[in-house]
């Protein structure tokens, strides 16, 4: 039986698009192996977002060229984002690559696999969605739910929109029926993934669509006990989704809703359509609705142009909100994006790095203070496995989205009462708490 080795960098959609390559693999015949050299495919499954994407993906690559050297019908192939962007010149940079492909032509892999072609091959138009291919889920009780593809936005700083297309919402009755079949398996959380999910539904034809429907739609079918979608944008936040959190009893009390900056000049530099103002008002909107949601952003240093002033506004916005956590970036030009090309205004290496660090500091005391809350409460905790730091307890995620180590005796896939008594910026600490599993019961 062959065997194929994957890695996969970038975010969740990457993950989700994997487990659609080895779902689709497998329908082929081919075993998993995590044993690169061993295997007669080693495919990646590529991110370019920023810059150490890129440099981490090439360091990767070069030991597949090394193993390739040793055994010549070892199969190379490059699929997503770093493939698309580079597929111009990605078979004369790299010659021991047998096949590349983009985000949207994953099933093309199969038909090269199965071909006789003996010359590299790159597929590079969208022709459908990864999320129609058989998957091969990682974890039984959760899954992953691809609701679009691509974005119509144009964040000046953001490589995506080159390498993922114009957005295509899935449609509806098919992510409905998707959800039933998840949950007839088993699966108990699902996350909806889409670069902008909030504007899902809106190039359906002949019947538009809005995200808040799909959501209520989803949370109708039985066995499906968590709903998470990622990521919203702050310019389609609108009234409809967040009274869906307080009244769909399936959606999780946490929305992670990317900031990138919280100065209005650099939001606008950023093209990102919204204002500092419409941010906070959308803060104000969710707590109003639902005042213990859990928030978490994304933020960008070092933009160009990006100046002291700047900067101190977005780390006073942190303070005003107080997110229970947020992923922080240094900014990266991106080949062919708007930021990339900007010449003036750099903001040198150092100030990036220390603002960074102030801005790490600023997040951690607001999310250290948030976590507070829970100590003290029962939560439920859909447990994931065991601990990694203490294979003595247990560790899952609460509906809120925080990651929750605990003692107690409970399987992968069980959804826990625990009751929290210790609380970091990162995580929460507890004991499975008999008395309220009883009540469970
Ligand atoms: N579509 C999603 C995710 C985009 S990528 C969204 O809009 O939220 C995830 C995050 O990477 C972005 O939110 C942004 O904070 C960061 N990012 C994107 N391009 C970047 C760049 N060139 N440099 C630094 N960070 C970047
Ligand atoms: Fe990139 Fe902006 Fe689209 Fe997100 S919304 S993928 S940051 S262009
Ligand atoms: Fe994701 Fe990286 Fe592409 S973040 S969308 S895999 S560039």
């Amino acid at each position: 039986m062959a065997r194929y080795h994957l890695t996969t960098f970038g975010c969740q959609m990457n993950e989700h698009d994997s487990e659609r390559m080895a779902g689709m693999l497998e329908s082929l015949g081919y075993s998993a192996t995590e044993v690169q050299d061993e295997a007669d495919l080693i495919l990646f499954n590529t991110c370019s977002i920023r810059e150490t994407a890129d440099s981490r993906f090439v360091a990767h690559l070069g030991h597949a060229r090394r193993i390739k050297r040793e055994r010549s019908d070892v199969i190379v192939g490059v699929g997503g984002c770093w493939a698309q962007s580079v597929k111009d010149e990605v078979f004369t940079q790299f010659p021991f690559v047998d096949v590349a492909f983009g985000p949207g032509q994953v099933h093309r892999l199969a038909e090269f696999l199965a071909s006789d072609s003996l010359t590299a091959q790159g597929y590079f138009e969208f022709e459908g969605f990864t999320g129609d291919l058989p998957a091969s889920r990682n974890r039984p009780f959760q899954a992953w739910m691809q609701i679009s593809v691509g974005c119509n936005c144009r964040c000046s700083y953001c490589i995506v929109p080159s390498t993922r297309g114009r957005e295509v919402s899935r449609p509806f009755e098919a992510l409905v029926e998707e959800a039933r079949g998840l949950a007839a398996e088993g699966v108990r959380e699902v996350t909806l993934l889409g670069q902008n999910v909030n504007s899902y539904g809106r190039d359906l034809r002949p019947e538009r669509r809005e995200f808040s429907e799909l959501l209520a739609a989803i949370d109708a079918v039985d066995g499906i006990d968590r709903i998470r979608y990622t990521s919203p944008h702050p310019k389609d936040m609108r009234e409809d989704v967040v009274r869906a959190h307080a009244v769909l009893p399936a959606l999780c009390e946490h929305i992670h809703l990317p900031l990138q900056s919280g100065s209005t000049p650099i939001l606008r530099a950023m093209r990102r359509t919204y204002d500092r103002e419409r941010y906070l008002d959308r803060v104000q909107l969710i707590r109003s609705e639902i005042p213990d949601c859990a928030l978490t952003t994304d933020i960008i240093v070092g933009f160009p142009g990006e100046t002291e002033a700047d900067f101190e506004q977005t780390l006073s916005l942190v303070e005003e909100v107080g997110f229970d956590g947020a992923f922080t970036f240094i900014f990266s030009p991106r080949r062919g994006t708007e930021a990339g090309e900007i010449t003036q205004g750099l903001v040198p290496h150092e100030v990036k790095v220390a603002r960074m660090e102030r801005l790490v500091a600023a997040v951690q005391r607001g999310a250290q203070k948030r976590a507070q809350r829970f100590v003290g409460r029962t939560v439920e905790v859909l447990v994931e496995g065991t601990s990694r730091t203490d294979p003595d307890r247990l560790r899952g995620r609460s509906r809120h989205n925080k990651v929750v180590n605990f003692s107690g005796i409970a399987a992968p896939g069980m959804i826990v009462p625990v009751e929290i008594t210790g609380a970091t910026s990162q995580t929460l600490i507890g004991e499975m708490s008999l008395l309220a599993l009883a009540a469970f019961g």
